[in-house]
């Protein structure tokens, strides 16, 4: 049902139950907000939305206040704008003054706020005890000195994440948002994702930063050192010097880094092209033992691996669960293994010398490079990640005119990738890319063009499912003639629950399951420019599709690339070679506290 209000003295009509600030939204009016963020959380606390509505006794939040029909609301009156600016006030009060030295200094929803409303000066006395930040994982840093309690991260961790590593600490002036029951990040239930970090208005969580040490290894004459681009870099890396969501930047991206002084700059889709032919190897290897061979200790579905943060997640929530997920490593570790052995042998470099960047729309990463498991190749197979943020904070530094770069292309053959390999980027893309493989594999027949994409995997629904029916196979899979291979597809950690919950009970009756960490999957990644709403992450993934259908390869083994590494040094997937630098197995983190477990 609609209801009529106006608006500043603007007639609008908006569907019942919409809010205030959804109304002045639709009538072309913007009202500020600060804790309300659109689908992480609205707790109506900082009151920088405030409005005057006529009959009211006092102003009112814009952000939690029901429309009515016949309300008349005023956000420009002189006491809605003076007791906003007062909001913003008090905020400062409590906020550091040290804007120029903040990673996010013009990038600080705070400081915008506070330069729209023409705030100079700071009337009141700054009176906050002073603490030093936890720096204490190697992905995220929390400053809670600049944390201004918009609950934004409690709202993205608890609700969008189910996680539910943050949580308000205290009462009244006192409140604090805490990390479990201990003080430091690392010592609580936290899959590394940096969620929160990509919502934070200020600058009280971001990531942990290794700009410094990746100068130096491009400073230091003795090391080759190589980057690596995730595939949602390229979607969204032109957002941090103003271009529109969703512009393809792949080629300015490339000639940035080589401008940078990498030495060569490859591609985390020449792996991910690689995981693909493991991963559906593996895939039809357990089909086949589950079906022919009747083996019980056989598990399905068998889950993607390729998220780290997903990975934390498994090892925390879903223990038992781990013998489901696939044994390769994500795309980012099977480069570093094979940069610092295939490819320095190839180029008669020692391994010790070269130097492994990453640049990943994802957080979690920075710890994933960190893991145990993590050095196959003899030495830490990725030395550092970077996220997208910090790409464009290094390419301001070194004085590049982004924007205006030449394109140019990826060195090969670590950076010669599919259409498939693109698709990673969002989530469902991982799945299509492998039954794009497993497809032609098990029929020996080309998958017709028009039916590369798999629509019902596409889109941000929560968890969506698909089926492939598989006909008229090759002798040698035979016993899959007539089996529908039934996947499905979720993202954000809460709809991962819920599929691991089906798992779990044996209701859940897929063959294959994709698991993005987060929002969107890559595209929406912790790592990735700031503000990610759905409007950003459709924009991200519409480009990585054009992305995709603009290659001349478009399935992962035809990537010449890839043909050549079985041939010149990994012999077959799933081979000896194989097992020792592209797969591994992941523990159990330990037991889960019931109250976390959602
Ligand atoms: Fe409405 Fe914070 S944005 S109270």
């Amino acid at each position: 049902m609609a209801i009529n209000l106006t608006i500043d003295n603007q007639p609008v009509s908006v569907e019942a139950g919409s809010t205030v600030l959804e109304a002045a939204r639709e009538s072309g009016v913007i009202i500020p907000t600060l804790c309300h963020m659109d689908g992480v959380s609205s707790p109506g606390s900082c009151r920088v939305c405030l409005v005057e509505i006529e009959g009211a006794r006092t102003l009112q939040p814009a952000c939690v206040t029901e429309a009515a029909d016949g309300m008349k609301v005023k956000t420009n009156s002189k006491q809605a704008r003076k007791a906003r600016k007062l909001s913003v006030e008090l905020m400062l009060a409590n906020h550091p003054w040290d804007c120029n030295a903040c990673v996010r200094n013009q990038d600080c929803e705070l400081q915008s706020l506070a330069q729209s409303m023409g705030i100079e000066e700071v009337r009141f006395p700054y009176a906050k005890e002073t603490n030093p930040a936890d720096k204490s994982t190697p992905a995220l840093v929390r400053d809670m000195d600049k944390c201004i309690l918009c609950r934004r991260c409690i709202g993205v961790c608890q609700d969008v994440q189910g996680v539910g590593t943050l949580a308000p600490r205290s009462r009244g002036f006192e409140t604090t948002v805490g990390v479990g029951a201990g003080d430091y990040l690392e010592e609580a239930i936290c899959v590394q994702c940096g969620q929160c970090s990509a919502v934070c208005p200020v600058g009280a969580i971001y990531e942990q930063e290794s700009i410094d040490q990746v100068w130096e290894a491009l400073d230091d004459p003795e090391k080759h050192v190589v980057v690596q681009t995730a595939p949602a870099i390229r979607a969204a890396l032109g957002e941090c010097f103003d271009l529109e969501p969703g512009t393809r930047v792949t080629g300015r991206m490339v000639t940035a880094l080589r401008r940078l002084g990498f030495d060569k700059v490859f591609d985390t889709n020449f792996t991910a092209d690689l995981t693909i032919i493991e991963e559906g190897h593996e895939f039809l290897t357990r089909l086949k033992k589950a079906l022919v061979d009747q083996d019980q200790s056989v598990k399905l579905p068998m889950f993607t691996s390729c998220s780290p943060g997903w990975i934390n997640y498994m090892e925390y929530f879903y223990p038992q669960l781990l013998d489901n997920l696939s044994s390769c490593k994500s795309p980012q570790q099977m480069f570093g293994a094979l940069a610092k052995t295939y490819y320095a042998q190839q180029q008669g470099v020692e391994a010790k010398d070269v130097v492994v960047v990453s640049i990943m729309p994802c957080t979690a990463k920075k710890y994933e490079a960190g893991r145990e498991e993590m050095n196959d190749s003899g030495y830490q197979d990725v030395d550092y990640v970077l996220t997208t943020r910090e790409l464009g904070r290094m390419i301001n530094q070194a004085g590049i005119d982004f924007v205006n770069l030449p394109d140019s292309e990826q060195d090969s053959p670590l950076g010669i990738s599919s259409g498939a390999a693109d698709i990673f980027a969002n989530t469902g893309g991982v799945m299509e890319a492998a039954l794009r493989t497993v497809y032609e594999v098990v029929t020996g027949r080309p998958l017709p063009m028009d039916k590369l994409h798999v629509t019902p995997i596409h889109g941000l629904e929560g968890l969506k499912e698909a089926v492939l029916p598989l006909e008229n196979c090759l002798e040698e899979w035979s016993f899959l003639e007539g089996v529908e291979a039934k996947v499905a597809v979720a993202h954000g950690l809460d709809n991962a629950r819920k599929v691991c919950d089906m798992v779990a009970s044996g209701e859940a009756e897929y063959h294959f399951i994709e698991i993005m960490c987060c929002p969107g999957g890559c595209i929406g990644g912790g790592g990735q420019p700031r503000l990610t709403t759905d409007e950003v992450r459709k924009a991200r993934i519409g480009a990585i599709y054009t992305e995709d259908e603009g290659r001349p390869v478009r399935k992962s083994h035809e990537n010449p690339a890839v043909t050549q590494i079985y041939k010149d040094f990994l012999g077959e997937p799933l081979g000896h070679k194989s097992h020792e630098l592209l797969h591994t197995h992941y523990r159990p983190k330990g037991e889960t506290p019931a109250e976390t477990k959602g």
